[in-house]
């Protein structure tokens, strides 16, 4: 059967690097964006695709929606169609905004997830975050997708508004399996990255610019003690290629998508260094972030037990082409 995939968020780092790999496997694509955190710089490389549909829409805009599927109803019948929803208010300086993060993260999530159930699409697999772990974001193993989790309150910090609609949306899509109504699940991403990162305020790009211009990086005072792991936009992305070949792994569940490799942000700074060959590093520390976990650790035994999905890009390795892109763009 034909397969086409329709895809929210589509020039963000995940929807960009998901069109690449699901044009490959064959996959026809209706995607769109509306430039809120991206640009059509992303998908230079597809957009002229023949079997790539992308437009310049609103996830929040019932006209742009209601377009949307009309024109999949229209071209796309005979297909097996999936949704994957990658549209959100996402970066760090957005968790503490409530409003953006409810209106795109929950009010979307739910309004595309009904446009896919009144499709009769076959699954919707819905980005969450490991940000839901919020007060206790590791364990030894690392935090499972059954754990109970300890959230901030209002009380604490703005900053969890953004995990706690994360997690509505978890419930809005199981419920939707468990009444039968499609197939699908959640995925709870980790601190992902690409090589072609744009994006200042990320660690990776920031670290590389900063010591692009000189010698010296200024890092959040959060930094002297946070450790973090970083999974390639690669990898994150075939974790949904995975999925969608396992339909029985579409039962609603959570998957945690990440990787154990944790490195403190010193050491990614002196990592990142020693590849620029920079020898006099000076870090200087400005600034803190309320309610930023020290520590993010997830387990994704779930993911690997039930799907093919593993991650293959080392951190080192994904540093070595993100170096090399940046070198090539000057
Ligand atoms: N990057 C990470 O580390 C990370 C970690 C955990 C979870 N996630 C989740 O993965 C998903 C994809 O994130 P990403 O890293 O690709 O972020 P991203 O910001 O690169 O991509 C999100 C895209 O959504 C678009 N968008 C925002 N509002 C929209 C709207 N109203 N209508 C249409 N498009 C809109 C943005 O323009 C952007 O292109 C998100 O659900 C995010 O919460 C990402």
């Amino acid at each position: 059967m034909n397969k086409l995939a329709v895809i929210s968020g589509f020039t963000g780092m995940t929807g960009s690097e998901l069109g690449k790999q699901l044009l490959k496997d064959d996959y026809k694509i209706v995607a769109f964006d509306n430039f809120f955190a991206s640009s059509i710089e992303s998908i230079k490389d597809i957009k002229s695709n023949k079997n790539l549909y992308f437009f310049e829409y609103d996830i929040n805009s019932l006209k742009d929606m209601s377009l949307l599927k009309e024109f999949i109803n229209n071209k796309f019948e005979s297909f097996e169609i999936e949704f994957i929803n990658c549209a959100a208010v996402v970066h760090t300086k957005h968790f503490y905004e409530v409003d953006d993060t409810f209106t795109t993260n929950v009010l979307g999530m739910k309004s595309f997830l009904d446009m896919a159930i009144s499709l009769n699409a076959k699954s919707y697999i819905n980005c969450s975050t490991s940000e839901v772990y919020s007060m206790e974001s590791w364990s030894e193993d690392g935090m499972k997708e059954e754990d109970a989790v300890v959230l901030a309150t209002a009380e604490n910090s703005q900053r969890t508004s953004y995990a706690t609609g994360k997690l509505l949306t978890e419930f809005f899509l199981r419920d939707a399996v468990i009444k039968n109504k499609i197939k699908g699940c959640s995925l709870r991403f980790a601190n992902v990255y690409s090589s072609d990162e744009l994006y200042p305020d990320h660690i990776i790009p920031h670290i590389i610019s900063s010591l692009q211009k000189s010698n010296k990086i200024t890092l959040l005072n959060n930094s002297k003690v946070n450790k973090r792991t970083f999974l390639h936009n690669i990898d994150s992305c075939s974790s949904i290629l995975c999925l969608l070949k396992e339909y029985e792994a579409l039962d609603g569940s959570v998957y945690n998508v990440g990787t154990k490799e944790e490195i403190s942000m010193i050491d990614l700074v002196k990592k990142i260094a020693h590849k620029m060959n920079i020898k006099d590093l000076e870090i200087n520390y400005e600034g803190f972030r309320e309610n930023d976990p020290i520590r993010r650790l997830i387990n994704c035994d779930k993911i690997k037990k039930r799907t093919s999905w593993m991650d293959t890009i080392s951190l080192d390795e994904g540093l070595d082409i993100s170096l090399k892109i940046k070198n090539k763009n000057e």
